[in-house]
């Protein structure tokens, strides 16, 4: 008998599987479905700071794909404080798993308020969901600084766990989640998956990219989660972006996440295949003798492999010299 149990960020959950923020987690009705179907902690869909809604209007004309437009406007037009925070008693109260709210802004204090207020309401962690696009105006280390300042404020009037939803696009990640552990952060996911875009080169414009992730985006994700979770011992890593089989999962804990993250393989293959997930993982572990989550969890990270040089290794010329 196998027992899925994990902890992530100081929650227990019966299961690795968390449902990401998405249009898939933005009602109670979705929320218990999901429960029901197997999963082992919900991540809200995001409470999206009034600034973005300008930035949304703007990107909203170009998005072709509803859930694209979605993502980025129409959820953000209707989600004021009030709406989210019965969203997080009502799933409170009808859920017997974790929930996990999420929120994005921009100015500092509003991120403090909106993060007290949701504490207040009983969910059980908080997600960040920050990115800003450096285009050139903000200074080199503007990204780096924001997730650290709006860590250190939080920690000091929130109680709950505080969870980073890492960007892609960090000079030095190892170091930046080592410090963000060092501020009383309680976890990171890696990644998050921000709109995509695209030139109709018909038309020439700027239209919108694929909405959802695909296979080969894992490899990145497991690369950084096993690194990640090398260099900054014990603390909690979900993985995310590109997991779109069970194996994924599996590869995901071996490389040291104690909580995988789904949400493309949701939209395209329905909520069936949480428990097809939770299956095959079962019986890979009964099949490798590992009992408990925690008995393959970072085995293979890069503190733990023999060669850790073989996360670093960057360059096609050995690999692919096949390929004349
Ligand atoms: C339709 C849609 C809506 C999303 N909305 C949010 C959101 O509100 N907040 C957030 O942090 N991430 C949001 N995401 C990103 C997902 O949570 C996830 O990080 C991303 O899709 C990568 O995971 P995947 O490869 O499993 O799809 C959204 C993704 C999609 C496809």
């Amino acid at each position: 008998m196998v027992n899925l149990e994990t902890t992530f960020a100081g929650l227990r959950l019966k299961n690795p599987l968390v449902a990401a923020s998405s249009g898939l987690t933005n009602s109670v009705k979705k929320i218990k479905e999901l429960e029901n179907a197997g999963i082992g902690a919900i991540v809200l869909k995001s409470l999206f700071e009034e600034q973005i809604e300008n930035h949304s209007e703007k990107l909203s004309q170009i998005a072709d794909y509803p859930e694209a437009a979605d993502y980025i406007n129409t959820y953000i037009e209707m989600n004021h404080m009030e709406k989210y925070l019965d969203l997080i008693r009502s799933a409170k109260k009808e859920c017997d798993i974790p929930i996990v709210a999420s929120i994005n802004c921009y100015k500092l204090s509003r991120w403090v308020e909106f993060a007290k207020t949701i504490q207040d309401a009983g969910a059980d962690a908080i997600e960040l969901n920050l990115f800003v696009l450096n285009a050139g105006e903000l200074g080199d280390t503007y990204l780096e600084d924001s997730y650290v300042n709006i860590v250190r404020e939080l920690r000091k009037i929130i109680r709950i766990p505080v969870v980073i939803k890492m960007a892609k696009n960090i000079s030095n990640l190892p170091g930046l989640v080592g410090k963000l552990k060092a501020l009383g952060a309680g976890g990171v996911v890696l990644f998050n998956r921000f709109y995509q875009l695209d030139i109709d080169i018909k038309n020439l414009e700027i239209t919108s990219g694929p909405v959802f992730s695909n296979p080969s985006d894992f490899s990145d994700t497991l690369r950084w989660t096993a690194i990640v979770s090398g260099r900054v011992p014990d603390f909690d890593i979900a993985c995310s972006y590109g997991v779109h089989s069970w194996e994924d999962s599996v590869k995901g804990i071996l490389a040291g996440a104690g909580a995988i993250q789904l949400c493309s393989l949701l939209y395209e293959q329905g909520l069936d295949v949480i428990e097809d997930t939770l299956m095959c993982m079962e019986e890979w572990m009964l099949q490798s003798n590992y009992e408990r989550i925690d008995d393959f969890k970072g085995k293979l990270n890069y503190g733990n492999i023999k060669d850790s040089a073989l996360y670093e290794r960057v360059q096609f010329m050995k690999y692919f010299s096949s390929y004349k």
